[in-house]
């Protein structure tokens, strides 16, 4: 009789690395721009979240250091509320704010003031000194992008960089994003931040990396064996990102106009989905190994050449529409924009990887605001069967396969396949296969933030983007963006607000004999 006894499932916990579980030292963790968006949305929250759950030391402390003056008590107070609306719970434990709260301290200072910063220095040194532990220190920068060489430079004329330091007290450096706003302004910024802290200090943000769900890529691709060997220009057809969202430029229009989607999200965002995607198996999870890997990605990447209308690519913005009865402003209509402004809201490109695995095989990456949903899914899809056997006249081709991972929402991972059809007669049909997070684990996945804070202050840095891999990526950006800049045009082509983009970016692949598609399902709640 066959063995019935049900199939246990083992968890694999890593012993260090990403995903180990262990409690940071004790640290101040330094807020630069504590009022602003980030921090009240993400960043309080997130650190707050990782507290409540016991994951940070009791010995931990927050400064928030910002330009406008505050006591520490109205700070206090309006992060409570941040920390209500936006955190991962959306909960706050009385007790635990409270410890919380009596260990967060807000800073008045001007990033141009050294003496600000000899000042922070003196109370990070007096508070480690009083709890007898070193003043190790994670200096996270959520300042307006053009502050960061400032405030870098500050932190190491007051002697807080520590670099090269081999033993407590440590200090690392947290950089959001945007890095730079293109190459030169890009690797500027790598080297005025080198010239002050190791690149081992360094932990710049893409909090794309800092999903479940993305980790979850390379956990698909190297710790199963079914998919490695058919991952290649042999089986794959082609590949396509989509990563959309409905909303739109809400209060970031005046950054946004000047961003634009490629900036805003395809030098980031994208570029490290398509690494994580196309990189060979790292030799270990260092954090190096995995970085090297996705470096040499992006190196492989065709070149665009610069041109008026860049080939294989389609940038758009979006126009008013009606949405459920609602009228949505158009692009031109938000605040913060220029009037007659051309910046994209809409990308669509195709890329292609020169090596041996990826050798002709097209990547189709498209993102964009005020799309019809929010979701970014990556699908891989496979090619088709020779039409020999089932593809005879009058029952038409035999759909190929295709793989997708849903990063969000509905998380989860689909494949599509073919099944016959019951009955007298053989009839062909695709079925998908799911997983879904939601179903299959009942704990919610920490929120990206939270697990890149956790990180840093671990000093893990596997999921934080390396110097030479950002420069990479706006190498690859940087004759796009010089081709738009030569060109300038008078309009975009536009989409209507709500739908799923403009009609050039169906003929872009259609020009191929393919269309976009989104494979899995839609969240039940969408
Ligand atoms: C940010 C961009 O990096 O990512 C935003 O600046 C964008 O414009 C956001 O909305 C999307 O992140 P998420 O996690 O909501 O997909």
């Amino acid at each position: 009789m066959a063995d019935e006894a049900p199939v246990k499932s083992k968890v694999f916990t890593l012993a260090s690395g990403p995903g180990a579980k262990v409690t940071p030292e004790p640290m101040t963790l330094v807020i630069f721009g504590a009022s602003g968006d980030l921090a009240r949305r993400k960043l309080v929250p997130a650190v707050y979240g990782l507290w409540q759950d016991g994951q940070l030391p009791p010995l931990f402390s927050l400064v928030a250091f910002a330009r406008h003056p505050k006591s520490d008590e109205a700070f206090r107070g309006e992060m409570r509320e941040a920390v209500a609306k936006f955190s991962r719970g959306r909960t706050v434990d009385a007790k635990a704010w409270e410890a919380f709260a009596e260990r967060v301290h807000y800073r008045v200072g001007d990033y141009d003031d050294p003496a600000a910063f000899r000042a922070l220095g003196a109370q990070l040194d007096r508070q480690a000194a009083e709890e007898h532990r070193p003043a190790n220190a994670l200096f996270y920068l959520a300042t307006p992008p053009q502050t960061f060489p400032l405030v870098v430079r500050r932190l190491g004329e007051a002697g807080l960089s520590r670099a090269g330091a081999q033993a407590p007290p440590w200090s690392r450096l947290v950089i959001e994003k945007p890095f730079g706003s293109d190459l030169s302004s890009a690797r500027a910024l790598n080297e005025e931040v080198l010239r002050v802290f190791d690149e081992r200090q360094v932990f710049r943000i893409d909090h794309y990396l800092g999903k479940e769900t993305v980790q979850n890529i390379l956990v698909l691709r190297f710790a199963n064996s079914i998919f490695e060997p058919i991952w290649n220009q042999k089986y794959v057809d082609h590949v396509q990102i989509t990563v959309a969202e409905s909303g739109g430029v809400e209060q970031r229009g005046p950054y946004y106009d000047h961003a634009g989607a490629l900036r805003d999200i395809v030098q980031n965002h994208m570029m490290q989905l398509v690494c994580l995607v196309a990189m060979e198996s790292p030799l270990s999870l260092a954090a190096d190994a995995v970085r090297d890997e996705k470096a040499k990605v992006l190196r492989a990447l065709r070149p665009i050449p610069a041109a008026c209308v860049p080939e294989g690519l389609v940038r758009a913005q979006y126009a008013a529409a009606e949405a459920r009865g609602k009228r949505v402003r158009g692009y031109l209509e938000e605040d913060g924009v220029a009037p007659g402004s051309v910046t994209e809201t809409y990308v669509a490109m195709k890329v292609l990887i020169d090596n041996w695995r990826w050798a002709g095989v097209p990547f189709y990456l498209r993102t964009g605001k005020r799309l019809a949903a929010r979701l970014t899914e990556i699908a891989i899809h496979f090619k088709p069967i020779p039409q020999v056997l089932f593809g005879a006249p009058g029952r038409g081709p035999v759909e190929p396969n295709v793989l997708a991972m849903r990063i969000q929402s509905n998380e989860g991972i689909t494949l599509r396949f073919q099944v016959n059809v019951p009955g007298p007669a053989m009839q062909i049909e695709p079925f998908q296969m799911d997983f879904g997070y939601a179903e299959v684990f009942e704990r919610a996945a920490p929120e990206a933030y939270e697990r890149l804070l956790l990180d840093a202050a671990l000093g893990e840095p596997t999921l934080f983007t390396r110097g030479d891999e950002i420069e990479a990526a706006w190498t690859f950006l940087q004759p796009i963006l010089d081709g738009v800049r030569q060109c300038p045009v008078r309009r975009l082509p536009s989409y209507p607000a709500g739908s799923w983009g403009p009609a050039e970016a169906d003929a872009l692949l259609e020009a191929d004999g393919r269309r976009w598609s989104l494979v899995r399902r839609p969240a039940k709640t969408a």
